[in-house]
Parts: C-alpha cells; sequence; structure tokens
C-alpha cells in the first residue's frame, strides 16, 4: 500500500531531481499537471549576502500549488519532493534540512549516502524519504536507516545510473521490501510506466525526458541535443564526476574529447561543495539516459506529461485485451 502522499496522481510518476535542470518552473508545471516534480536542494543557489534561494523556492512552489489547488478543487496539484545529495561534501546539508523541515517538506529524496537524521526530520514534519540506490545491498541498508521507500536507479538511467537490469533489481529488491518502490533508468513512454509497475514497480522515476521542456533550466542546444539522439549516443564515464553516469556522446565530441576513449576516475575526486560533482570546466558536457529516443520535441511540460498519460490508458487496454 503506497503512503496517502502518493497516491492519486495523475499516472504513477514521479519526475525525478536534476542538477541545474530542475527549478521551481518545471517543478510547478508538472505538480500541476498531476505528477510529483522535484528538484536538488543544492539547484538552489545565492551568493554571499543575497537572500536564501531555497527558501524563496520553496515559498513560491507552496503558495503556488496552494493557489492552483484552491481554483481547481477538481484537480488537484500532486505533492513535490526535495532531493538531498547526502554526500561528505555537501557543505550546505545541515542548513538545507532545517529549511525544508521548516517549509514542511512533503518527500524527501535522498541520494548518495542514506543517513538516519535526515529520514528523521522528513518525518518529524509529516513527510515521507525515498532515498536512491542502485544494487540490493545499499537498498537494505537504506530501509535499515529509516528510508520510507526506494528508488531503483538501473542501468541506462540518466546521472549516476547503476549497471544493473532493472528486471534484476526490482525483483531482488521485491524478495524482502514490499514498501513503495520507484524505478528508474531509461522510462520515457506510458507504456514503459506500465511495464515498470508490471515488474513489480509502484511508480516510474522520469528525468530526462524532462529535459526537452520548455520550463527545463537548460541551454536549448541541450534540449535539441536530447531530441536528435538516442541510445547509442549515450556513453557511459566516471571522468566527469568520479562515480559511473550517462553522457550525450555529441557533447563530449564537442567539447574536444574522445567518447570512445575516455579515462576512468575514482570516488575520491567526488565533491559537492559547488553544487555537483561536474568540475565547471565540464559544465558543456550534458547527462542522459538511454530513454530519449522517444523524445522528438520540445514542448511544455504538461504535454509531455499529457502523452505520458495517454499513452499510459492505451497501453494499459491494449494488454487487457489479451
Ligand atoms: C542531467 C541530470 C542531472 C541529474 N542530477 C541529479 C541530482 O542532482 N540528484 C539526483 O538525485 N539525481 C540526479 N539525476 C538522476 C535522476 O534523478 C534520475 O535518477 C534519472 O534521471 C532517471 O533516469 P532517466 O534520466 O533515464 O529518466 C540527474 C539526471 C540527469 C539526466
Amino acid at each position: 500500500m503506497l503512503p496517502p502522499i502518493l497516491q492519486n496522481l495523475r499516472i504513477p510518476v514521479v519526475a525525478s531531481p536534476m542538477f541545474i535542470v530542475s527549478t521551481p518552473d518545471l517543478v510547478i508545471a508538472q505538480c500541476k499537471a498531476g505528477i510529483v516534480g522535484s528538484f536538488p536542494a543544492l539547484n538552489a543557489r545565492e551568493k554571499d549576502g543575497e537572500e536564501i534561494q531555497l527558501e524563496a523556492w520553496l515559498t513560491r512552489i507552496t503558495e503556488e500549488l496552494d493557489r492552483h489547488n484552491q481554483a481547481n478543487p477538481d484537480r488537484p496539484a500532486a505533492p513535490f519532493a526535495v532531493n538531498q545529495i547526502v554526500h561528505r561534501s555537501n557543505a550546505r546539508l545541515e542548513r538545507d534540512i532545517e529549511i525544508c523541515h521548516r517549509h514542511k517538506v512533503p518527500i524527501w529524496i535522498t541520494s548518495l549516502g542514506a543517513r538516519p537524521e535526515v529520514n528523521a526530520a522528513a518525518h518529524d514534519c509529516g513527510g515521507i524519504a525515498l532515498h536512491d540506490i542502485i544494487n540490493n545491498k545499499f537498498a537494505r541498508k537504506a530501509i535499515e536507516k529509516g528510508a520510507d521507500g526506494l528508488i531503483a536507479v538501473a542501468a541506462g538511467a540518466g546521472g549516476h545510473a547503476g549497471p544493473q537490469s532493472p528486471f534484476a533489481l526490482v525483483q531482488e529488491i521485491r524478495e524482502w521490501f514490499d514498501g513503495p518502490l520507484l524505478l528508474s533508468g531509461a522510462i520515457a513512454t506510458g507504456r514503459a510506466v506500465l511495464a515498470a509497475k508490471a515488474m513489480g514497480a509502484d511508480l516510474a522515476y522520469i528525468g530526462s525526458p524532462f529535459i526537452a521542456t520548455e520550463e527545463a533550466s537548460a541551454p536549448s542546444d541541450y534540449k535539441r541535443m536530447i531530441c536528435d539522439s538516442g541510445a547509442m549516443d549515450i556513453v557511459t564515464s566516471s571522468l566527469f564526476t568520479g562515480v559511473s553516469g550517462n553522457y550525450l556522446a555529441p557533447s563530449i565530441r564537442n567539447a574536444g574529447l574522445d567518447p570512445d576513449d575516455l579515462e576512468h576516475a575514482d570516488a575520491s575526486s567526488m565533491n559537492f561543495s559547488e553544487g555537483s560533482s561536474k568540475p565547471k570546466a565540464w559544465s558543456q558536457i550534458w547527462g542522459s539516459g538511454q530513454g530519449i529516443g522517444a523524445v522528438r520535441e520540445i514542448l511544455p511540460a504538461a504535454e509531455r506529461i499529457e502523452r505520458l498519460a495517454r499513452e499510459y490508458a492505451e497501453a494499459k487496454e491494449e494488454l487487457a485485451r489479451f
């Protein structure tokens, strides 16, 4: 049984948090269209002496969604989520937890480390905590440390993807865990959302297709490259952040590197003090999962979600006929 906050979504989808890309415009559009919208807390950055952006973003998102709900009681917005990077190099973590707790963030997504105090803060303000993992061992650890649900990040996902097949990952987790389970990795159509559910996940966790939306905070060349690329254009490399991640090969070529001949880097080079573990020199190297073959045009987020909902309904109907 899903916690009430994850029930009543238009379709069983959580839009994943993406560094740089996910900002309030996108989150609000996603929630208004009926799926959970999210952003990494580290995207909200201010210069010294400026107003704290995370405060401003949370206030804006909460107020706009409240206004939407008052005006549309028949189709209220989905709740939103904030992602915390729980890595030792994230010097803002404590401050950001305090702010999210005070703003009563309803869904907390933690990545790169499971910490009981983050889960406790989520629970204390009435929220739930979902932790992203790439294998069954980390999944068990996350639940032991107090997460309410798991995000299984399988092969082909954008960002720090895992190496495992989604079939293997979901099956092993479902042997012992019957709580909320989200699945990510190259899910880009309504049919794929239904497939994730058929495998045993409760919800699909979708990132890369939302890069090619009008609201995404990404350069237009990046959005276009998403539309023009497919799975064969995605390269897995540890060079850019210290952990294995998936990137668009054309963006690697544009930076003067050979995507077929990249050096390895080790995890000790990870550093989130600037918001991402990717050095500024590589800011033009763009991340993406393998599912983007299904993404052909830049659309408003609501239209992308409308399409997913239509495809999901059609796939359900089609399968019911067998
Ligand atoms: C450009 C980009 C940036 C990302 N940044 C983050 C991040 O800051 N925090 C995080 O937890 N996951 C991040 N992710 C991973 C996503 O949350 C999610 O696991 C992934 O997008 C799902 O796979 P898909 O892109 O194939 O749908 C990022 C993914 C991409 C493509």
